[in-house]
């Protein structure tokens, strides 16, 4: 029996949702009284990781929609089978940066793979699992791009470089999927300042799991 609880985090580039993860880890890590987990897609585990490098590969730019959308597909199931999987298992919580909707809104509303395509494929990879709850970190396309021109610890990805009107689509794509799950998904202003986002995330995951 699985017991454990997936929270996926989700949001366009330079939402900053894997500093509020980062944030949030240590104080969920006190509260919870199984094992939080914090793990990453594309990636998580090896196999998964040298698929990331070949995917995210700025050179690799020939790279054909529906080969990055399998690739994506391909790391995911070998994350969830090998890591998330056994954590679930064990009653623990597992927190993700990225997950299913990010191939929906990239794949799919950014790159225009129809979206019952992705969404078959999404469930082929994780046998319809779904995150119990997924944070959504929404954030204007300018702003996002804004911010990862600043970061210069970032490293830049293939998908950062794609141009202002693929970001724009991943952005509406992403609230689409929000207002067509709204018990499932919480949307998050993240243009405020970082300390009200970490803020209103940790209330929300309290109240979610109790703590
Ligand atoms: P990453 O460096 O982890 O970016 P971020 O910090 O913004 O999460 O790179 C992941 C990139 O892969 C990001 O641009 C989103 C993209 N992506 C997809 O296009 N489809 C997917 O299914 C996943 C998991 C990620």
């Amino acid at each position: 029996m699985r017991t454990g609880k997936i929270i996926s985090f989700e949001g366009p580039d330079g939402a900053g949702k894997t500093t509020v993860l980062e944030s949030l880890l240590p104080v969920l890590q006190k509260k919870f009284t199984g094992q939080v987990i914090m793990t990453r897609e594309p990636g998580g585990v090896e196999i998964a990781e040298k698929i990331r490098h070949i995917i995210l590969d700025v050179k690799h730019t020939s790279m054909d929609s529906k080969t990055e959308l399998l690739l994506y597909a391909a790391a995911r199931r070998q994350h969830l089978v090998e890591k998330i999987l056994p954590e679930l298992v064990k009653g623990n919580l597992v927190l993700i940066d990225r997950f299913i909707d990010s191939s929906v809104a990239y794949q799919g509303y950014g790159r225009g793979i129809s979206i019952s395509d992705v969404d078959w494929l999404n469930h082929y990879a994780t046998d319809g699992i779904k995150p119990d709850l997924t944070f959504l970190f929404d954030l204007s396309s300018e702003a996002g791009l804004g911010r990862i021109q600043k970061n210069h610890n970032r490293e830049v990805n293939r998908l950062d470089l794609e141009k202002l009107d693929m970001h724009k689509r991943v952005r509406q794509g992403y609230l689409s999927i929000a207002k067509q799950e709204p018990n499932r998904f919480k949307v998050i202003d993240a243009s405020q300042a970082l300390e009200n986002v970490i803020k209103e995330t940790q209330a929300i995951l309290e109240n979610f799991l109790e703590l």
